[in-house]
């Protein structure tokens, strides 16, 4: 582990009080502390309130809370921008490999030359998994979700490197960091191979990051693997576009999950848990399926309806989110690799991708989804691609899974990293019975 010693982004998250919020409770004026950072939304500082008025504010689903402060990642919903460090994720797609932007998300900054062949360089002396991880795996059923697979593997990590598990030192939370990055393809290539029965693939350290990746899932030990560069240019894109997006639902379940000191691998573990729901990284599994669903063009007005339909759960998966109300920046460069990985094999003609770009047309002229403000997110065209470069439908999340894991190990070291850092304990507004006493058995 000599020499991989690089500091994580010393890029504070520092917060300005510029006035207060007057809060009048009950005839009493409370002041709460608004505090602003670089860019974005102010926060009202309610740390006191409960203190001070013996009252919780209330917000399931967090709608308007700030649970952390950040320096990672940046989205404004309304204007369809995402920032991975300030860098717009547009110019990242366009002009960076995934490794340099894991090492944007990480460290803070892009690597220069050097930086990035060193990284690239740690990286690779990583990507092996444990021989004894491996059978690991034989005691899953061969049909097994790759999702149930990955949770109790990356899990399982936490069991094969106990040398560099203090979260207290920052060396060992790097190496963590790389392990977790290096691994992930591997792990998730070793669970696509197992469903199949196929054999698993060693990784090769004279491949970068992506075509190692596709070739330890599709290649095989009888014959060369040579990847086509055009598909990995393009999955290199999907990693990045996946890499981290602020205060999600799996990176608030690793911060969450990290708050009580548990070790990284086990609260990647439970990102990766949360990540599997189809509300959220899910999504993409359950988008192709809607869209085998539908079958037809014909048939697309049917499910509008039904998606507007209050008394029906179905939603337009792939459609919505909680903070982008324009476009997700995401789906339109996900839509233009859609594009270029069909047109590369020929496919250009496919039937679920003029299906997804005449329902995508239908939704967006319609009021329901206008008013709503409810656009095509990540999910809606990644399922698409994915389905083209040849990923089972049941492995695009854990592709979400491999390309997030930068984002969540950043998140969490910035959160062990944080002087103020508690133990996440939130309260709840109770409902249910007052105290009573226990009548006896004869008496119930
Ligand atoms: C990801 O948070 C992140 O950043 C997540 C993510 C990431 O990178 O980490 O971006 C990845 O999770 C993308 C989202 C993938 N999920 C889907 O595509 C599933 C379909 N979308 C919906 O389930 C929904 O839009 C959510 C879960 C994404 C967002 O839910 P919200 O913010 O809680 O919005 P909501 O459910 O309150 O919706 C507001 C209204 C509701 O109607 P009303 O109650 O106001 O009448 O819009 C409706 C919803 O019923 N609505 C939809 C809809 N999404 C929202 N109606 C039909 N189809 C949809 N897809």
């Amino acid at each position: 582990m000599t020499g991989e010693f690089f500091r994580f982004s010393d890029g504070d998250a520092t917060m300005n009080t510029q006035r207060n919020a007057t809060l009048t409770v009950d005839g009493k004026n409370i002041d709460l502390p608004v505090y602003s950072g670089s860019i974005g939304p102010e926060v009202i500082d309610i740390r006191q309130l409960y203190a001070k008025t013996g009252m919780f504010t209330f917000d399931p689903g967090f709608m308007s809370t700030a649970a952390c402060k950040s320096a990672i990642t940046y989205i404004d919903g309304d204007a369809g921008v995402l920032l991975y460090r300030g860098y717009p994720i547009e110019q990242l797609a366009q002009n960076c490999d995934f490794l340099e932007v894991a090492f944007l998300i990480l460290k803070g900054e892009l690597p220069n030359a050097r930086e990035k062949e060193e990284f690239d360089t740690i990286i690779k002396r990583h990507t092996m998994v444990h021989e004894q991880l491996i059978r690991f795996y034989s005691g899953f059923r061969r049909d097994a979700h790759p999702m149930a697979v990955l949770v109790g593997v990356v899990g399982a990590l936490s069991a094969f490197y106990h040398d560099a598990m203090d979260i207290s030192d920052e060396y060992h939370r790097t190496v963590s960091a790389h392990r977790l990055i290096a691994k992930l393809p591997n792990i998730v290539a070793m669970a696509y191979k197992y469903g199949r029965g196929e054999p698993f693939m060693y990784p090769r350290n004279d491949l970068s990051y992506t075509a190692n990746f596709m070739r330890m899932m599709f290649g095989n030990p009888c014959e060369d693997y040579v990847p086509n560069p055009v598909l990995v240019r393009a999955l290199d894109r999907i990693l990045i576009l996946h890499a981290d997006h602020e205060q999600n639902a799996s990176t608030s379940t690793v911060r969450l999950a990290g708050s009580s000191g548990a070790n990284p691998f086990a609260c990647i573990s439970a990102g990766i848990a949360c990540l599997w729901g189809p509300a959220h990284g899910g999504a993409n599994e359950a988008c192709l399926q809607m869209l085998e669903e539908i079958g037809d063009v014909s048939r697309v007005g049917e499910y509008i309806k039904r998606a507007k339909d209050k008394n029906d759960s179905f939603k337009l998966m792939g459609f919505g989110h909680r903070v982008y109300k324009n476009f997700d920046p995401r789906a339109k460069l996900m839509r233009e690799t859609c594009h270029e990985v069909l047109n590369e094999l020929g496919l250009h003609d496919d039937r679920l991708f003029k299906l997804a770009v005449a329902l995508e047309k239908i939704a967006l002229e319609d009021e329901y989804f206008v008013s709503k403000k409810l656009y095509p997110n990540v999910d809606f065209y990644s399922g698409i691609v994915q389905r083209a470069l040849g990923i089972p439908t049941q492995l695009f999340t854990g592709i979400f899974a491999l390309a997030r894991t930068v984002g969540w190990i950043a998140q969490w070291n910035e959160m062990i990293s944080d002087p103020e850092q508690k133990i996440g304990r939130p309260r709840q507004l109770f409902t249910g019975a007052e105290q009573r006493n226990v009548p006896p058995l004869d008496k119930r």
